[in-house]
């Protein structure tokens, strides 16, 4: 595991939109693992940069986002799929055939679930996957408890987690209960991975992930066991890790 600190969030971000940038130059057809939240933003601003300014191509890559709130259709404002796309997809060269947000609308999600991790394994696999972290140290919606060989599957989100993301709703009763999230164990599956951490309201979350034991209780310390993994942190963000 590595861990660079980072002097502040637009630093960042400048650092991970580089790793995007190489993996794109290494392989334009590149299969790149997204998240939403509010820690990718600066990343995919600077991705739009590097893209207007002609540095960039997402014209073969193909992406698959990590999770989706259930029941919200695809032009909600508070969906992840509409957040993509006011986010980073219309604003770049990412052919609509080749992006992959989960639906939160499906019927079958037995069958979709299923559906979704055969569009990855189709695609060869994810090349780079950005995550956040949960101040409850989920990765993508895998909440505490959550298995680490999980699947895409459905679940229902904590409290916490509902506490956290009532910020972007008019109020906490609106934030979904549930969501179809990619599980542990899919994510472990990427090549490579980078997860994005700011603030101290996410130090604990960090400290468990990083130097805590690998446990379901903070899903994020399953990414020890992973080869390729790099953690991006504020100061503030890193200061209950112990000093080496
Ligand atoms: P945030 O969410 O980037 O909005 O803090 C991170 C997460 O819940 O994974």
């Amino acid at each position: 595991m590595n861990v660079v600190l980072c002097d502040d969030y637009q630093q960042m971000s400048t650092q991970a939109a580089t790793v995007f940038a190489e993996c794109l130059a290494a392989n334009p057809a590149a299969v790149l693992g997204l998240a939403t939240g509010s820690t990718p933003i600066g990343v995919y601003e600077n991705l739009i940069a590097r893209f207007k300014a002609g540095e960039i191509s997402f014209a073969e890559a193909t992406s698959f986002n990590l999770d989706e709130y259930i029941g919200l259709h695809r032009d909600h404002p508070q969906s992840y799929y509409y957040f993509m796309h006011q986010q980073l997809f219309n604003h770049v060269d990412l052919p609509s055939q080749r992006i992959f947000v989960p639906s939160g609308v499906e019927s079958d999600y037995g069958a979709y679930c299923q559906w979704y991790e055969d569009r990855i394994t189709e695609a060869g696999g994810i090349d780079l996957q950005i995550l956040g972290i949960g101040s409850d140290g989920h990765i993508a919606f895998n909440e505490p408890g959550t298995a680490l060989g999980s699947r895409t599957h459905i679940t229902e989100l904590d409290h916490q987690t509902i506490d956290d993301n009532a910020r972007f709703f008019q109020s906490k009763a609106e934030v979904p209960r549930r969501a179809i999230t990619m599980g542990v164990a899919t994510i472990m599956d990427a090549r490579k991975i980078i997860l994005l951490a700011t603030g101290e309201h996410k130090a604990t979350a960090i400290r468990d992930a990083i130097a805590g034991p690998v446990s379901s209780e903070c899903t994020a310390s399953a990414l020890q066991q992973h080869p390729d993994v790099t953690f991006y942190l504020d100061s503030a963000a890193a200061c209950l890790l112990p000093a080496e």
